[in-house]
């Protein structure tokens, strides 16, 4: 029997809730297939921060490491914005993502037939986007040295961060970007900023040195202001989109509208070796939490991602992804994906319904 141990991160806002109907998604389908799941829930986040005074403490990351791989709702809310730096929930989950190592952040974005009504774009333009976003995690401006606050020459107060990107850094996130490709439709499109910062420059160059080793993969390179317009112009011309850390956080919310909500759009983080840490991509959301109003797709979504990518368990992976295609088929929504002539449900009685079709999927005619 494969057994397995997974850490729950429930973290803040709508985090518990969704977390909570995607553990019992998760755990259905893997009974199904006859995998064993052993969890362990921790704090992390602003709810960490008031347990434990830290947004993350040593006991949650070492549960992390310690387990196969780690499934987190998310961190943040007004209640914490105004700590300083390091207390922030914010900075908990950069610490959890640099703690694993977890240095590539695969963000698909697809617009399924059951939402076209959902996208922002012209149905045309939306129709059949598959694409997806490989952005680099633990690097970049988010963790660039120095930074920091100071005073300027003439004695201005002033912030600062700084992008940098080593050689390596480079190469494992690109590598990792190559083989994505390569497994998808083979075409890879670089997003940087070359024409104006040196980190982008140096991340060009490595990129281009690197397509020697995969001559099927078919590789562009777009400047990161051109890539955010032509995502909403022509998406269906992305199949694989490599860029740094801030770039990726900006286009993969950007990519879910295309999709039609951010509640819809999961991710999955690896490293090298180690547990892969998986999440939605959308925050907290303060402003419907503890309203039983939140999509839970994006995490049960990203639960399906931990087992095909974090366990190899990609049966039951499956059965998830399935189950989440025949709930809309049977025209379930939340709020955030309503649209007329649908049935409207919370949080809560989606994941059911989840539930239901991976328990009783009905046979394919
Ligand atoms: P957000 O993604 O939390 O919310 C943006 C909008 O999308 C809101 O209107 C929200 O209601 C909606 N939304 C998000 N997820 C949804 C879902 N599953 N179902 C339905 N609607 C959903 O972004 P924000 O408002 O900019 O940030 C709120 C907090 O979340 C901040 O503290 C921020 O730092 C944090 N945040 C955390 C993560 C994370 O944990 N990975 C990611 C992004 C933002
Ligand atoms: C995300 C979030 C995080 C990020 C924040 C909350 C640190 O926006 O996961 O996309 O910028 O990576
Ligand atoms: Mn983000």
């Amino acid at each position: 029997k494969r057994s397995y141990n997974i850490t729950l991160l429930p973290g803040d806002g709508i985090g518990p809730e969704i977390i909570s109907i995607s553990k019992d998604v998760l755990q259905l389908a893997a009974s199904l297939e006859g995998i064993e799941i052993k969890y362990q829930e921790m704090p992390v986040g602003g709810s960490a921060f008031d347990l434990a005074g830290v947004p993350l403490p040593e006991e949650t990351l070492a549960a992390a490491k310690q387990s196969d791989a780690v499934l987190l709702g998310a961190i943040g809310g007004y209640k914490w914005d105004k700590l300083e730096k390091k207390l922030k929930p914010e900075t908990g989950l950069l610490q959890l993502r640099a703690g694993l190592d977890v240095f590539a952040n695969l963000r698909p974005a697809t617009v399924l037939p059951q939402l076209i009504d959902c996208t922002t774009l012209k149905r045309e333009v939306a129709e059949g986007v598959d694409l997806m976003v490989v952005r680099e995690l633990t690097a970049g401006i988010y963790f660039g040295e120095p930074r920091g606050f100071g005073v300027n020459e003439k004695g201005e107060e002033i912030g600062f961060n700084t992008e940098v990107y080593s050689v390596s850094q480079i190469d494992r996130i690109a590598r990792v970007a190559f083989e994505t490709a390569r497994k998808r439709r083979g075409k890879l499109c670089s997003v940087d900023k070359a024409n104006v910062l040196e980190a982008s420059m140096l991340w060009r160059k490595r990129v281009t040195d690197m397509a020697a080793d995969y001559p099927d993969v078919e590789l562009s390179h777009m400047y990161i202001d051109n890539a955010a317009m032509q995502l909403i112009r022509d998406p269906k011309q992305f199949d694989t989109i490599l860029t740094n850390n801030i770039f990726g956080d900006i286009l993969s919310d950007e990519a879910s509208m295309i999709s039609g909500s951010i509640g819809m759009l999961p991710s999955a983080s690896i490293g090298q070796s180690g547990p892969g840490l998986f999440e939605p991509i959308h925050g907290s959301a303060p402003d419907i939490a503890g309203q039983d109003k939140a999509n839970p797709l994006a995490t049960i979504l990203s639960a399906a991602m931990l087992l095909r990518y974090g366990l190899g368990e990609s049966k039951a992976a499956e059965r998830i992804e399935a189950a989440v295609m025949e709930t809309l088929n049977r025209g379930f929504r939340t709020g955030d994906i309503y649209s007329a002539g649908n049935k409207l449900v919370g949080c809560n009685e989606m994941g059911e319904q989840v539930m239901k079709s991976v328990d009783s999927p009905i046979p394919a005619a």
